[in-house]
Order: C-alpha cells, then structure tokens, then sequence
C-alpha cells in the first residue's frame, strides 16, 4: 500500500503526483485479493493447524490436504496484514490477530470470516454497479430470492449465515450488554435474535429480567440459551416473522435488524414494537451509528454489504431519529459501546 499521506488527496499534483495517485489506486484495486486470501486460510483450517506453534508450508499443506506452494503464496499475502509472520526457517506462525482464525478459541472468527467472504456477500460485492444504475439490490438478480430466503433453503446454507453472524456477534455481546442500564425487572424481546448471544448475556447480567427470542423456526432450532442453565426458566423461544407482528413485552432488542431492511420495511417492524411495547418500555436498536464526513468506520464498509445483499443501509443518528418518528417513537438517546455498535433508544411518541 502507498504509505504516502498526500496521496488519495489529491495533493501533491504535477505528474509525480498523478503517478503515486495511479500506483495508490492500483494497489486499492488489489485490496480485495487480502479477505480473498483470509477466506481461503479459514476453509483449510491453516490457524487450527499452527495452534501449537511455527510450521513450514510443506508440514502445514500436508496437515490441511493443500497445495504447499499455492498454501505459501496465501500465508506470505496473510502475513503482510499481521495475520501470521514468517520466522529465518520460512516456517509460518499466528500472531495475536491471527489466533481469532482458529476455530476453537473464545471469539472465535473462523466461521464469521467465512460468512462475510460467502459468495452470497462477495458476488453482490462484484455488482455494486448494478446498485448504481438500477437503485436496487443485486442479491435477486444473481441468486434469484431475497436474501433471507435463500439461508432458509436447507440447514446447511442456513448454517453458513447463521453460524457465521453468531460468531461475528460473539465479541460484542457482552460490551453492549454492559454498557446499557436495564431495567431490574420485566420482559425483554429479542427481535430477530438470531442463536441467541446478545439476550443471554442481558439475562446473565439482569438476574431480574425474563426473554423472549424472537425468530424463524429453523434460527431458533440453533439457539444457545437451552444450554445454559443459568438462566433456565428465565426464556422462552418464539418463531415468528416480524414484519407480521412481535412479542409484547418492555424492552424490543432489534439487533443488527435494522440495518437489513429499507426505511419502508423498517417503519412497518418498529410499527409492530411501538404496538407491543408495554406502557414505559423502550425499544434498542443495536446497530452502527454512521459518523458524519470523512472518519473511517466499519459501517460505511458494511453499508455496502446491506446495498449489495440486502435491501437496507447503515444510518446515522439523524436517519434514526427519522425512521422512529414516522413509526409513532421518539429517540431518547444514542448510548456508545466500546463497539462499533451503539444502543439507540427510542420510546412511544
Ligand atoms: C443480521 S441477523 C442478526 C442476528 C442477531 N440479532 C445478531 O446480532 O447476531 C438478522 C436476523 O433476523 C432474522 N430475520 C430475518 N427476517 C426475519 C423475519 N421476517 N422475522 C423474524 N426474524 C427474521 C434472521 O433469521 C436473523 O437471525
């Protein structure tokens, strides 16, 4: 990557300048060949396999069933970004980063890894110009359904999405968990709660409070709350869609929910809250908060994900504020994480 600052800017100017211009756009183009390559380390296992320390690619591509040269070539692309290093001997080693591929530590990234490189997120990723032209997601047009039809075609596509958001989720669940004040006592609903994470944290934390988790049949199936026995009693599962109605209760947990759907879809689901929220409840979205300008943020990376796969956005505080108005709520107050995620509160008009 070009280490120039000026470059990307458009500083510097005259033809040096336009030359580093070119060669930083050249290796931005390239970008995408680093999650290719993570992708690729995460199907063969490679960070399970340097669990016990340094190996050579010949060693490692005989212990995944892989093509040692081929294997190398990834591994020496990996460990430009930090995700492994390579030792005098060639031998490869993870690095801190690098232990979140391994499939059998706490947090583990493995199956998130393989999730966001799914071919479900990658080849939209490809069509971003279609988004462009047609003002439309590109998922139907390649796959031919919506999103989440397709991950509810047989268990094993399911689990792809399923699994892998479930990981993804791992790390956040207990931060958002803390950083929000629940109330002592009453019914919490998560809403498109997926395996379950973020509600089992909130239970563990708020010994007062009792859950519902809110989902499809076939997401519900892979919940974790049943065994945990912590908080047994605490919980009941319930299937459901939730542009047709969602649990009564006094706290809605919309997860990560939001940011899937268009404004539409999303006044027609927190409509649903707003009718079932009990008197005085509240309900948390749980998504990234877009800063405003030029600031870095996953979400402006991840809002594209939404424009290619799906059919919602990230959005900023002002986007909320909107959405929650035109469904009979108010937002109260945006509360951080150490996340990239923040809790926006919304209570009835
Ligand atoms: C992006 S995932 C978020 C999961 C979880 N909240 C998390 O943060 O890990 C979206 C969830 O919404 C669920 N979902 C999608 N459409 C739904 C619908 N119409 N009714 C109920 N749940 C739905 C999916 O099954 C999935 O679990």
């Amino acid at each position: 990557m070009s280490q120039d600052d000026s470059v990307g800017t458009g500083a510097g100017g005259g033809e040096d300048g336009l030359r580093r211009s070119a060669a930083f756009l050249i290796d931005e183009a390239l970008g995408f060949l680093f999650p290719a390559a993570l992708r690729a380390a995460a199907d063969v296992g490679v960070a399970d396999h340097l669990a016990n320390g340094p190996a050579a690619p010949a060693d490692l591509a005989a212990a995944t069933g892989t093509d040692a040269r081929n294997l190398h070539r990834v591994l020496r692309l990996l460990a430009t970004r930090g995700v492994v290093t390579e030792d005098e001997q060639g031998r490869f080693a993870l690095t801190g980063a690098g232990q979140a591929l391994r499939g059998d530590v706490p947090f583990s990234v493995r199956t998130a890894v393989q999730m966001l490189t799914d071919r479900t997120m990658w080849r939209p990723a490809g069509e971003l110009t279609h988004c462009l032209t047609e003002g439309t997601t590109a998922f139907e047009n390649i796959f031919g359904m919506p999103f989440f039809d397709h991950f509810a075609k047989d268990e094993r596509t399911a689990a792809v999405f399923h699994v892998g958001m479930a990981a993804m989720s791992d790390q956040e669940n207990a931060p958002i968990a803390a950083a929000y004040d629940f109330p002592e006592d009453g019914t919490v609903v998560d809403i498109g709660g997926g395996h379950g994470g973020l509600l089992l944290e909130v239970l563990l934390r708020n010994p007062g409070l009792r859950g519902v988790l809110y989902d499809r049949s076939h997401v519900l199936a892979g919940n974790r709350l049943a065994a945990h026995p912590g908080i047994t009693g605490r919980w009941t599962p319930q299937e459901g869609d939730f542009f047709a109605a969602v649990p009564a209760g006094d706290i809605h947990l919309l997860k990560r929910i939001t940011h899937d759907w268009d404004d539409e879809d999303c006044v027609t689901l927190l409509g649903h809250c707003r009718r079932a929220l009990h008197p005085g409840g509240r309900v948390l979205v749980v998504d990234a908060v877009v800063p405003p300008g030029d600031t870095p943020h996953q979400s402006k990376a991840l809002d594209l994900m939404m424009m290619g796969s799906l059919t919602g956005r990230e959005r900023t505080e002002a986007d909320f504020a909107e959405l929650f108005a035109r469904a009979g709520l108010r937002l109260s107050r945006v509360v951080p994480t150490p996340t990239v995620l923040s809790v926006v509160e919304a209570v009835a008009e």
